[in-house]
């Protein structure tokens, strides 16, 4: 018999299995020997999904039909569709958020494909085009019936000559984006879209690793996405700059950022979009959106460069009073909010690019499973007798 033994609480440091896809180190993130500064600024999204779910960087023709067949799937079945009009009332009343309505409209996609049983390579990699696709259109319809509008474009899911990014946005607003906030939604998406065995990818393989299909391990990661201290940051990070400017006024008052900071300190509150389980001397990824964000706050004028100037007095309080640095979803918090996004679609637009992650992941745990079951160390009660 074997003893299980006490890991690190939360399994830091624990290295939990093989992985062909993502590195993670101090200074660096690669995707598939792909360095993330790299891609952000040479590669599209939709050839960072290719390289992520196929497994290698495209040919232009690989590349093409690859953006052909996500065009193709980019319509959702109008029983989904439905689906989003009957979580409206849940979405108002507040009993659910936006991405509690994208795990349920998934959950409803697996039902209706004809492939979601399989676990086979080709079936697993057609469905993740399939989700990758579709999840925008889900997002943008969403954003839409919540407004009291009509989806855009429902028998094609957006404009088919539009970018991946763009076609988002489009169908979240109704109006196709200017080239440079297509940018920023691209590079943000190619930011976003893995990052080893984070706590949504880890359940998704752990949920693939019992042979249950793709759509089923989608759902569960998505459930684990949404929460604050996972991929739920980059709202809880907006929230709280709105929060902070709502207490402190329109000045980015140094001495009032400095007292809010203090009481913050004071009662022991989390600073949302700051510090990292693996980072710890700052995440690639935030300077990379900051400096973009930046870029579009000064473009749509003062009261969005403003935020960034808050948001770095933020920072360098955080990092002079108690060593953290901001991760990725600080800057995409400010640089949604510049964008005009809503705040609670926030969270799904992560879920438009991780879905390439994720889908990665699950194709590499079918295609040489086995079981992920760990053991517990005990330390409830001693042996004791039901009626004694
Ligand atoms: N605000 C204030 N203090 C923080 C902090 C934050 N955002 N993140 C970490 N700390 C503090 C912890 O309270 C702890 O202090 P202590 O030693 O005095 O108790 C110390 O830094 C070490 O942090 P730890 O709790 O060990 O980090 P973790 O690896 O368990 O947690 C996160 C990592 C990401 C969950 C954590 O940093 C966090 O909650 N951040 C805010 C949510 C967020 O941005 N999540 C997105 C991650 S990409």
């Amino acid at each position: 018999m074997t003893t299980a033994t006490a890991k690190p609480t939360g399994l830091e440091g624990v290295t939990a299995g093989d992985t062909t896809i993502c590195q993670v180190e101090q200074t660096s993130l690669i995707y598939r020997g792909f360095e993330i500064a790299d891609l952000a600024a040479n590669a599209t999204f939709e050839e960072v999904a290719y390289l992520l779910i196929e497994g290698d960087k495209p040919s232009e023709a690989q590349l093409d039909a690859f953006k052909a067949e996500l065009v193709a799937e980019r319509a959702i079945p109008t029983e989904v569709t439905d689906w989003l009009r009957t979580g409206v009332p849940t979405l108002k009343a507040g009993t659910a958020v936006p991405m509690d309505v994208l795990r349920t409209a998934v959950g409803i996609l697996g039902h209706m494909d004809a492939q979601c049983q399989e676990v086979s390579h080709d079936a697993n990699i057609a469905k993740a085009k399939r989700l990758t696709a579709k999840i925008p259109t889900v997002i943008g319809h969403m954003q839409r019936v919540l407004e009291g509008h009509e989806p855009v474009d429902p028998a094609t899911g957006g404009d088919p000559t539009l970018s991946h990014a763009a076609n988002l946005l489009y169908q979240m607003t109704g109006e196709r984006p200017t080239p440079e906030a297509e940018k920023v939604m691209d590079v943000s998406l190619i930011l976003y879209a893995e990052h080893d065995f984070n706590a949504s990818t880890f359940a998704s393989r752990v949920i693939a690793g019992t042979l249950s299909d793709m759509h089923g391990a989608v759902t569960g990661a998505i459930a684990a996405l949404k929460g604050p201290l996972h991929g739920g940051a980059n709202e809880a990070a907006m929230d709280m700059l709105s929060e902070m400017r709502s207490d402190i006024g329109p000045d980015n008052d140094d001495a009032k950022i400095e007292a809010w900071m203090q009481e913050a300190f004071a009662s022991k509150r989390k600073l949302m979009g700051f510090g990292h389980r693996v980072y710890k001397n700052g995440d690639h990824r935030a300077g990379i959106l900051h400096a973009l964000g930046r870029k579009a706050a000064e473009a749509r004028g003062t009261e969005f460069a403003k935020l960034f100037g808050l948001g770095e007095k933020v920072q360098s309080i955080m990092l002079a009073q108690k060593n953290i640095h901001p991760n990725v979803d600080f800057p995409c918090g400010m640089t949604y909010f510049t964008m005009g996004i809503p705040v609670p679609q926030y969270t799904p637009i992560f879920v438009a690019s991780r879905i390439t992650g994720w889908a990665a992941h699950i194709i590499e745990q079918h295609d040489n499973n086995r079981l992920i079951r760990p053991r517990a160390s005990y330390s409830g009660p001693a042996l004791r007798k039901w009626n004694g």
